[in-house]
C-alpha cells in the first residue's frame, strides 16, 4: 500500500537485482527426513528469564483441576479459557475450581502476584506435582497461559483427540513485555475477511502475546462496518474488494464487530478500528455524493491502485459535509468500541493542499476527543495537529533512516519530528521489517516487494528502538520513552497468486485466512517476539532454533505456514545435491594446482568455476553430505579426523568416514550455509579473504567466513 510512483521506483530496482541473481539450484530444496529429537521447550516468544529444573515435570490427568484463586470473572474466565484450550487433543474436559491454596494434580491460576509483574507480567513454576501461574491480575495469567501452552507437546494444539502423554517441562520462568503496545493489523477493507476467519487470527496472534488487533476497516476497495445513520455506506461501499465486485454481505454489522471485539477481549486483546482518511477513501466517496465535489458518487472500485481518491475540501459547504460526515461515522465506531484508539489513517494524500489535510485531521481528532477515545493514526498524521498523547504508526523503512541527519530528510522523518514535537507516541511498523505482505523471496506467491523481500530473519533483526534511527543506530528520533511498541502489518492489496503483477484472469484468490497464514507465519512470532522480549535476549540464531519448533504445533493447528530456508524446521533437511562452487568473502573453495595427491589442504582462491573449484555434493544415510572434488575425485575432510578448532581441511580419497561427512545447514537470508564437520561439529572456515589461505574447522563465531553460498 504504497504510491505507485513509489513502487514503480522500488519495483524496477528490484527486477534488476533479480535477473542477475543465479537461480537456484533446482536440486535445493526441502525434503522430509526423520525429525530429530525435539528440545524439551522452546518458547516464543523468549521470556525474560527461565530456568530448567530437575525432573520429569507435570502429566496431566482426567483428573487433573484447574483451580482458580479468585471469584473475579476475568480470572475464572482465564481459567475456563484454558480448560477448553486443552480440551480437544487431550479429550479432557479438567474442572475450573475456586480454591485459595495451592494443590496437587493441579493448574494453579493465582492473580494475586505483586504488583511489580505489571498487567501482563508472570510468572511460572512446574513441576512434578503441578502448575503455578501467578501474575497480578487475569491478563498476565493469559499472558502465562500462553506460555503453559508451549511447555505442553505439540499434539495439543490439534483440534482432534491425540492419544499420547500430556507432560508439562518442569521449569521456572519470570516474564514481563518489553513494550505495552504488540499489535496485529488485518486489512479487511480490500480482503474481507469473515468474523470466524478474524477469530481464527486472533487466536493465532494470542498465543504468541499479541494484545492489540488493528482492522483496517475502511478504503478505496471497500467500507467493512456498518453505520446506521448512512446505510448506502455497506450497501454501496461495501460490493467491492480488490478483484471482487457484486457483494452484498462484506461488511461487519454491528453485532458482528461487538462479537469481534468481544472474541478479542476474552483474549485480552483490544480492537482498534480504522477509518481511514482523507484518502483511501472511494468506497465513502462511491456512497456519499456530498462527499464529492460535483455532489455525484464515484463509482465503487474494485481495483488495485493506490492514490486515486480524496474527500472534497475545495469549499466550506463540502468541509462541512466531510465533517459531518466523519464526526457520524467515528462517533458510531466509537461507540461500539470499548478499547481506547479510533484510528485515523492519515497516510498517502498527495492531492491534498496543507489546509486540506488539517482540515481532515482537525475534524477527525475533535470526533475522536469528543468520544473521549484517543487519536491513533499513520505517522503521516503527524504534519497536522494532533493531540498530545496520540500514538503514530510509523511505516517507513531503510531510505528514510539513511536520510536522517543528511540535507534529504525524508517527508516521513519530518511527520515524524512533528508528531514527537507534539507528545506522541509511536507504534513501529517499518515496512521492511514488519509489513508481512511483503514477499518472503521471489518465490513468494502473493504480495509485493516494493519495501523489498522481507525474510523471516529480516522480520525479526530490528529495534523498535532504533526504527527511526540512522543505519548505525545512532540519532533515534522518536525518543525510547515515547515508543509504546510493534505492529506488524498485513495488508490485502495482493491477496491473490499473482507476484506483482496485477491479476489476470487465472489470478487464484485464496481464502483469506490461507493468505494470512501464510505470510503470518513464521513472521509474525517473530514481530511478536521483537515487542516482547528485551533486545539484549534477541539473538536470529537462538530465534531460528526455537521458532523451528513452533512448526509443529502450526501444523497440529492447521496453520498453513511457509516453513521459511534458514530455520531448521523438524522433519525437513536441506538438499544441496549436486556439483556447486562454494564460497565465502568473495572466495572459492579450492584443490590448490588441482593436486592429485591426498592431504593437500585446502584453500580459498578467487572464484574460477574449474574443476578444482568444483565439489560435488552427496547425500549420506544421516542427512549429511560428502563433497568431492571434481579434478582429484576426492573428498574434503579434516586432517587427521582431528576434533579440535583450528585444525586444515584437506582432500583424502572418499571412504565416508564421519571426518568426511558435512553437515549443511542454511542460515535464512542470502541463501548462505554454514557447513560442519560431522565428526567434531566445528565449522568450515576460511582463515582469511585472501587468495591461498588455509580452510580450517573452527567453533561458531558468527564470522561471515563460516558462512558459505553453494551455487
Ligand atoms: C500504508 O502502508 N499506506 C500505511
Amino acid at each position: 500500500m504504497r504510491w505507485l510512483h513509489r513502487r514503480g521506483r522500488r519495483l524496477a530496482a528490484l527486477a534488476s537485482v533479480v535477473l542477475t541473481l543465479p537461480l537456484l539450484p533446482a536440486t535445493v530444496s526441502q525434503a522430509a527426513a526423520a525429525p530429530p529429537a525435539p528440545a524439551p521447550y522452546a518458547l516464543v516468544p523468549r521470556p525474560v528469564s527461565q530456568q530448567a529444573v530437575a525432573g520429569k515435570g507435570f502429566t496431566l490427568t482426567p483428573h487433573t483441576r484447574i483451580a482458580v484463586l479468585s471469584k473475579t470473572p476475568a480470572v475464572v474466565g482465564v481459567g475456563s479459557y484454558l480448560s477448553r484450550l486443552l480440551s480437544p487433543a487431550t479429550g479432557y474436559t479438567l474442572p475450573v475450581v475456586r480454591d485459595t491454596r495451592a494443590q496437587k494434580n493441579a493448574v494453579v491460576l493465582d492473580p494475586h502476584g505483586p504488583k511489580s509483574l505489571g498487567a501482563e507480567g508472570y510468572t511460572l513454576s512446574s513441576g512434578k506435582n503441578g502448575v503455578v501461574v501467578r501474575a497480578h491480575g487475569a491478563e498476565g495469567l493469559f499472558r502465562g497461559v500462553q506460555t503453559l501452552r508451549q511447555l505442553l507437546p505439540a499434539a495439543v494444539e490439534s483440534p482432534t483427540g491425540q492419544s499420547r502423554q500430556w507432560t508439562v517441562s518442569p521449569v521456572r520462568i519470570s516474564d514481563s513485555p518489553r513494550y505495552p503496545y504488540r499489535g496485529v493489523m488485518l486489512d479487511v477493507a480490500r480482503r474481507f475477511y469473515p468474523v470466524s476467519q478474524i477469530k481464527r487470527y486472533i487466536d493465532q496472534a494470542a498465543a504468541y502475546k499479541i494484545n492489540t488487533l488493528h482492522l483496517h476497516l475502511t478504503d478505496d476497495q471497500g467500507w467493512r462496518i456498518a453505520i446506521d445513520a448512512i446505510p448506502n455506506l455497506t450497501k454501496v461501499g461495501a460490493s467491492t474488494q480488490s478483484g471482487f465486485t457484486g457483494g452484498t454481505d462484506w461488511y461487519y454489522t454491528a453485532k458482528e464487530y461487538k462479537e469481534i471485539v468481544a472474541y478479542a477481549k476474552s483474549r485480552f486483546v483490544t480492537v482498534v478500528p480504522e477509518v481511514d482518511g482523507p484518502g483511501h477513501t472511494q468506497a465513502a466517496l462511491a456512497s456519499v455524493p456530498g462527499l464529492n465535489c460535483d455532489d455525484k458518487a464515484k463509482p465503487p472500485y474494485s481495483g488495485f491502485d493506490v492514490g486515486i481518491s480524496l474527500y472534497c475540501m475545495k469549499d466550506k459547504q463540502h468541509t462541512a459535509n466531510m465533517t459531518r460526515f466523519l464526526t457520524t461515522v467515528i462517533e458510531a465506531v466509537a461507540k461500539l468500541t470499548p478499547g481506547p484508539y479510533i484510528h485515523l489513517g492519515g497516510d498517502e494524500t498527495p492531492q491534498a493542499t496543507p489546509e486540506q489535510y488539517a482540515a481532515y485531521a482537525k475534524a477527525a481528532t475533535s470526533a475522536t476527543t469528543t468520544r473521549h477515545k484517543t487519536v491513533m493514526g499513520w505517522h503521516q498524521l503527524g504534519q497536522a495537529t494532533v493531540p498530545s498523547g496520540s500514538l503514530m504508526q510509523f511505516w517507513g523503512e531503510e531510505d528514510d533512516r539513511e536520510s536522517i541527519g543528511t540535507a534529504d530528510e525524508t517527508e516521513s522523518i519530518a511527520f515524524v519530528r512533528n508528531g514527537v514535537a507534539q507528545g506522541a507516541t509511536f507504534v513501529m511498523s517499518p515496512s521492511d521489517h514488519a509489513y508481512l505482505d511483503m514477499k518472503y523471496d521471489v518465490s513468494t506467491p502473493y504480495g509485493l516487494s516494493w519495501s523489498g523481500y522481507v525474510p523471516v530473519q529480516k522480520s525479526y533483526e530490528w529495534d523498535p528502538a532504533t526504527s527511526t534511527a540512522k543505519p548505525d543506530g545512532t540519532g533515534s528520533i522518536v525518543p525510547a520513552g515515547q515508543i509504546a511498541g510493534v505492529e506488524a502489518a498485513l495488508w490485502a492489496d495482493r491477496a491473490y497468486e499473482g507476484s506483482n503483477e496485477l491479476p489476470t484472469p487465472n489470478t487464484h484468490w485464496p481464502e483469506p485466512y490461507v493468505y494470512s497464514d501464510y505470510m503470518s507465519f513464521p513472521r509474525l512470532p517473530a514481530i511478536a517476539e521483537v515487542g516482547w522480549t528485551p533486545q539484549s535476549s534477541r539473538d536470529w540464531k537462538n530465534f531460528r532454533q526455537r521458532l523451528a519448533q513452533q512448526g509443529p504445533r502450526w501444523t497440529a493447528a492447521g496453520i498453513g505456514y511457509y516453513a521459511a530456508p534458514g530455520v531448521p524446521w523438524p522433519g525437513t533437511v536441506t538438499v544441496v545435491e549436486g556439483a556447486h562452487s562454494v564460497e565465502t568473502g568473495g572466495k572459492a573453495l579450492d584443490n590448490p594446482g588441482g593436486s592429485t595427491s591426498d592431504g593437500t589442504g585446502l584453500v580459498v582462491w578467487g572464484p574460477n568455476r574449474g574443476g578444482n573449484q568444483t565439489w560435488t555434493f552427496t547425500r549420506q544415510s544421516d542427512d549429511t553430505y560428502t563433497l568431492t572434488n571434481k579434478t582429484s575425485g576426492k573428498c574434503a575432510e579434516v586432517a587427521d579426523g582431528s576434533t579440535s578448532a583450528g585444525a586444515t581441511v584437506v582432500q583424502r580419497a572418499c571412504d565416508g568416514s564421519t571426518g568426511q561427512r558435512w553437515k549443511v545447514t542454511p542460515l535464512g537470508a542470502d541463501d548462505e550455509y554454514t557447513i560442519a564437520s560431522a565428526r567434531s561439529g566445528l565449522l568450515l572456515t576460511a582463515a582469511s579473504a585472501t587468495d591461498g589461505a588455509q580452510v580450517i574447522q573452527q567453533t561458531d563465531s558468527g564470522s561471515a567466513l563460516q558462512r558459505w553460498t553453494i551455487g
